[in-house]
């Protein structure tokens, strides 16, 4: 969509950004001395190597796509102390920029070329020090950057705009900006000069290649839904008839963030009793009950990518046949769905698998009705760097696609709720659990809580 809002800044940018400019670039700056190099590895958000052949394989598989223009893509910005959160190094790094760099910096701009001689360009903020007494050291326009991100033409920020305008003249082709609406992007571009005639999307070519995950991000992904394999078990353990909601909430972070999570990938929803169907309940502050069951719906973020999971249990560690029954027919829902996980099946057909089967096998466990009138959400979308990943849902599978499977019933009348949520990775000829890790079945789980200690 090209909106009247993005042919403004076309004109803005064409008013100001003379290519002679481009002379004034200025080139990497001198390395910092010794004792700074020492500490560079430590660099905020700089401590994970970048995996730079991946990110450079998907640099490349996008201008391939585009075939000639320019790509220009923005960092994140850090949030400010008093006007925008509580503490100014909150930092999470833009997607789009992330899944082209990996890197955890601010205020960064990457620049792309498509056509015959593909180019990429990383621009970085100058280094401030008397900030970074503050901050800690942040990466900036020199040869340490070249090393860390495989990017071998690093420029400062302010030669952006001259470098843009030589790269559109050069290209000859469209400006592909992300116009993502959930970012401030749109003030930083209006604030940029450009002289583009002819801007687009990159959003769907980027989402649409974010849809199959390469090596590099299944090992996040794993990494993720193992630790919060680790936090759901947490979360089991620590429950008990009188706890609190947010007492289990505190165990299952407090083991996220022991077993090395980065946050939390959403919310984390820890609902007892009635609570248990509200689907995205996420307060967490109801005193739970002997025969209440629980559903914990959480996953960590690990590597800028999060996992999605959700176990149900009851709270005394023991379920009620009634409990039993219902968790036994949204367990086997989730199994026919997963057994027929394959490559070239629809996230839709899965759909109507999952409920051909609860409607099947219903018997009278929900009443009149069949159960599947209470399974009142979908049964699977797209997971990567957000939790609801981008993606066209239409798309067939194939291998390297990573989505949920999270049949529920809902019986409100009852107080009764069960969800179970697990992450799927879609190989050559089936698929994979990737969160098997938490227990799932109930003589799993009650095998587990009858051996959790009397006290937390
Ligand atoms: N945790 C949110 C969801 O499952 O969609
Ligand atoms: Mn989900
Ligand atoms: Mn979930």
């Amino acid at each position: 969509m090209r909106s009247l809002l993005l042919a403004a800044f076309v004109v803005v940018r064409a008013a100001a950004a003379p290519a002679s400019l481009v002379a004034q670039t200025r080139p990497a700056a001198v390395p910092p001395p010794l004792g700074v190099w020492t500490a560079v590895a430590e660099l905020p958000g700089m401590g994970r190597s970048v995996d730079t052949a991946r990110v450079a394989a998907r640099r490349r598989a996008l201008l391939a796509r585009i075939g000639r223009g320019v790509v220009l893509i923005p960092a994140a910005h850090e949030r400010e102390l008093e006007r925008d959160y509580v503490q100014d190094n909150d930092f999470r790094q833009n997607n789009t920029f992330f899944y082209f760099t990996e890197l955890e910096t601010q205020d960064a701009w990457l620049l792309l070329r498509a056509g015959d001689a593909p180019e990429a360009v990383l621009f970085l903020p100058d280094r401030a020090p008397a900030q970074e007494r503050w901050t800690g050291l942040r990466l900036g326009p020199d040869s340490t950057a070249v090393r860390l991100s495989g990017i071998s033409r690093v420029l400062p920020t302010d030669s952006l705009d001259p470098v843009l305008a030589l790269a559109l003249a050069r290209a000859r082709g469209p400006l592909y900006l992300p116009l993502d609406p959930t970012t401030r992007d749109e003030q930083r571009f209006r604030d940029i000069v450009f002289s583009a005639r002819d801007v687009r999307n990159v959003r769907p070519t980027v989402d649409s290649m974010r849809l199959v995950k390469d090596g590099d991000e299944i090992a996040r992904l794993r990494k993720a839904t193992d630790i919060s394999g680790l936090g759901h078990i947490a979360a089991m353990q620590a429950a008990r008839p009188g706890a609190w909601e947010y007492e289990i909430e505190a165990a299952l972070e407090a083991a996220f963030r022991r077993n090395g999570a980065d946050r939390v990938g959403y919310p984390s929803i820890v609902g007892s009793g009635p609570n248990t169907t509200t689907l995205h309940y996420d307060v967490n502050r109801r005193q739970t009950r002997d025969g209440d069951l629980v559903v914990v719906d959480a996953g960590a973020e690990w590597g800028q990518y999060t996992a999605d999971v959700t176990r149900t249990f009851p709270v005394n560690g023991k379920f009620t046949s009634r409990q039993k029954a219902i968790y036994d027919l949204v367990l086997a829902t989730q199994q026919a769905a997963f057994d027929s996980t394959r490559p070239g099946v629809t996230i839709a057909q899965l759909n109507r698998i999952a409920r051909d089967y609860m409607r099947g096998h219903s018997g009278t466990l929900c009443g009149a009705e069949s159960c599947d009138g209470y399974f009142i959400h979908g049964l699977s979308h797209w997971l990567g760097m957000d939790v609801h990943d981008v993606g066209d849902y239409g798309t067939p599978l194939k291998p390297g696609m990573v989505f949920t499977i999270e049949p529920g019933i809902y019986l409100p009348a009852e107080g009764l709720g069960v969800r179970i949520e697990d992450d799927v990775l879609v190989t050559a000829n089936g698929a994979e659990w990737l969160s098997a890790r938490a227990p799932k079945t109930t003589v799993e789980i009650e095998r587990l809580m009858s051996s959790r200690p009397s006290r937390p």
